[in-house]
């Protein structure tokens, strides 16, 4: 990987040490340029007449998106975040009284809140999976709360709060032995490292564009497999979703747009499309090598400072590392680096009930590297941090 050139590449890395990937990761020019060009377009030509001009480099995300997570294009289907993919996909499951939804503790707050909602509506019971001794989901404990009242299986493969890689694939297998929907949230892995549908083995993947895919904000996406697709009746449907057939009827389209809506933000749909493209030049296995690498020599340089303490869990690591430092909140924390110009995020408890909430940790530091991050920006954020106090 040619750091230098990346970074040339990428304009905000001449202004800051862009350590939120987590958050939203730095466009490359490249993807900057195709959004923005789209955005002349329309202004030029006008909105429809636009997309129609772009029509090939709008259906070419399909593809990048198929290739990336190695599915087929009509499983695939682009929404405005990973939040409305993973909504339109849950939402679109039946529960009956009794049914029971088997999740991780790392789970994502609004997956959380929505299980939750569905538990008062329906009578669902929702079970969080215990952590293993290394502080990832337990396969073995999931498989051994298997029985067939189990309707669904969801998790979220990497924590928005924390450097743990949730063994997705092995949880697929316990979904495929027992033939339960898997609902995988990819949000924070996807363009981190390697996804594959097909290893993983699950029915429905959700993320979102503007992280490690280094895409525009206000984009998302759905995997919705073939076998499972035509089963699931959205909760929401338009006209492209649908076909109003007769006065009284309608039918739903075949494949994974059947979650999307007519209205979409096409120039964030080719700049995602732009981006996906990159991430697969570079490769998805040499992106992971490069951002491990950049975390774990984090994580040595925080935990050699006395009174930081690193939070990560799990056998396998992400891109994200979640410290504190004694005597100081993580919000002036990180509001300190912002002032060295150093970004960084927080994450709270309040978000992470399950996870965050129960290990007694009510904020945690959170700096997410990406493959452009540089030894010297790691040394800028360690050099800024204050002192520990007692
Ligand atoms: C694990 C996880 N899932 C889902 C989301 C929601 O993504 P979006 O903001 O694109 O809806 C996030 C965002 O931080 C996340 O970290």
């Amino acid at each position: 990987m040619d750091i230098e050139s990346l970074r040339r590449d990428t304009p905000g890395c001449a202004h800051k040490a862009h350590l939120n990937n987590a958050g939203a990761a730095l466009m490359s020019r490249r993807t900057l340029d195709a959004v923005t060009s789209h955005l002349e377009l329309e202004a030029t030509i006008g909105g429809y007449e636009a997309a129609a001009a772009a029509q090939d480099r709008i259906e070419h995300t399909y593809d990048a998106l198929a290739r990336l997570l190695g599915a087929d294009r009509d499983e695939i289907a682009v929404t405005e975040n990973a939040t409305r993919a993973w909504d339109m996909a849950f939402y679109a499951l039946r529960f009956a009284p009794g049914d029971r939804i088997l999740t991780a503790r790392a789970e994502y707050a609004s997956n959380a809140i929505a299980f939750l909602q569905t538990a008062h509506r329906y009578g669902v019971s929702v079970e969080t999976v215990p952590d293993d001794e290394h502080g990832q989901l337990s396969v073995e404990a999931l498989r051994s709360m298997m029985d067939e009242r189990v309707r669904l299986i969801a998790v979220t493969h990497v924590p928005t709060q924390g450097g743990l890689v949730n063994p997705a694939a092995e949880i697929g297998k316990v979904a495929r032995e027992f033939d339960v929907t898997y609902l995988l949230d990819a949000c924070q892995s996807v363009g981190q490292l390697p996804v594959d549908v097909a290893e993983i083995g699950c029915d429905l993947l959700t993320a979102t564009g503007r992280k490690f895919l280094r895409g525009p904000r206000g984009t998302g996406f759905l995997y919705s497999s073939r076998r499972l697709t035509e089963r699931l009746e959205p909760p929401f449907l338009d006209l492209h979703a649908a076909t109003w057939t007769g006065p009284e009827s309608y039918e739903v389209r075949p494949d994974a747009r059947r979650f999307e809506t007519w209205e979409t933000f096409y120039a964030g749909k080719i700049g995602l499309g732009v981006a996906v493209d990159a991430a697969l030049e570079l490769g998805l296995d040499a992106i992971e090598r490069r951002v491990t690498a950049l975390a774990a020599r984090l994580r040595e340089g925080l935990a050699a400072l006395p009174g930081v303490h690193v939070h990560d869990q799990g056998l396998r690591r992400s891109a994200i590392v979640s410290f504190t430092v004694d005597g100081h909140d993580s919000p002036d924390v990180a509001a300190l680096l912002r002032s060295r110009d150093v970004n960084v995020s927080v994450s709270w408890a309040t978000s992470a009930q399950w996870d965050l909430g129960a290990r007694g940790l009510p904020t945690v530091v959170r700096a997410s590297v990406h493959y452009y991050n540089t030894e010297d920006e790691l040394s800028r954020l360690l050099d800024a941090l204050p002192r520990p106090k007692a």
